[in-house]
């Protein structure tokens, strides 16, 4: 073993991990010799969404070994959420990180990360129990508390994180801070599939005729934030008689707030989001609007 191809890393090559001190021992050797490290979490049935995460890992300046890690968090699903048929296509996912150059995978089973008497978790504060907290309780304390193994198994410099789970984004961001986690929570524009719809792993429930019907939750922010100039009710205004043309859309919330989701935001930078349901599939998206200063 060198200091930089320690036991469990051969640079240029894929090697997939599932023990979590064996992992850390890999990067805590590289990072010993000078390396930075760079983290996308993911749960794995990769798409583009994905691809570009990795791809601004990979060509971030100075982040020179980047690890992926797949695993479904069983902790941020609920009762009766999609858990069970959660897609799991391990190869077709690791042949994506193998083509975008990514040189360490994690792979952990529930039982590595949650070992049996496992309880204590991370608490997301108020905003966790606001929008998609409201909907799925415990959902956020799930995340934090499976991110913030990950940061500690693999101790990166940055993590990437996807623009389309804004609320996480912002949590995660909180949570290092709050936490003094001693990296950088970069978050990644939403990689959107040809008729607007947000890519999403959840993407492969939607059936033909509910394609057309998904798009207009992107029809309806783009509504929105056409009219910012004219202030937050019209905003939401707008965004909502869109969403009204598809009867067959179930509306969670519609909620304009600030980038850092406070509520009451009346000028400047904003987040418009919406979530919504189509028959058993929740979707999610957002979008920046700029409201007249
Ligand atoms: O966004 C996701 O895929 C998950 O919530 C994450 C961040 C990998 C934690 O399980």
């Amino acid at each position: 073993m060198t200091a930089t191809k320690p036991r469990g890393y051969t640079p240029g090559q894929l090697t997939v991990h599932a023990d979590p001190p064996a992992l850390h021992a890999v990067t805590r050797t590289l990072k010993g010799a000078g390396r930075r490290i760079a983290l996308v979490p993911t749960m794995g049935a990769l798409h583009d969404g994905h691809r570009e995460l990795i791809r601004h890992a990979r060509l971030a300046k100075g982040a020179s070994v980047t690890v992926v890690s797949i695993f479904v968090n069983p902790l941020q699903f609920g009762p009766g959420e999609d858990l069970e048929r959660y897609p799991r296509p391990l190869e077709a996912d690791l042949e994506m990180c193998r083509e975008e150059g990514v040189e360490l995978v994690f792979t952990p089973g529930v039982e590595d990360m949650y070992p049996a008497g496992a309880d204590t978790t991370v608490s997301p504060g108020a905003l966790g129990d606001e929008m998609e907290g409201a909907v799925r309780p415990g959902h956020f304390a799930g995340v934090l508390t499976v991110v913030s193994k990950l940061f500690h198994v693999v101790a990166p410099d940055v993590a990437y994180f996807g623009e389309k789970d804004y609320q996480q984004l912002v949590l995660v961001r909180k949570m290092a801070r709050d936490l003094d986690f001693p990296l950088d929570v970069v978050g990644v524009p939403t990689v959107r599939e040809d008729d607007g719809v947000a890519r999403s792993s959840r993407n492969a429930y939607l059936s033909a005729a509910d394609r057309p019907r998904a798009a207009v939750l992107q029809e309806a922010l783009r509504a929105g934030a056409s009219v910012s100039a004219q202030g937050p009710e019209a905003v939401l205004a707008a965004a909502r008689a869109v969403l009204a043309r598809e009867p067959a859309l179930e509306l969670d919330y519609l909620e304009l707030r600030d980038p850092d989701l406070r509520p009451d935001v009346r000028q400047g930078k904003a987040r418009l989001l919406v979530a919504a349901r189509l028959g058993t599939t929740r979707l999610i998206d957002n979008i920046t609007v700029q409201l007249e200063i």
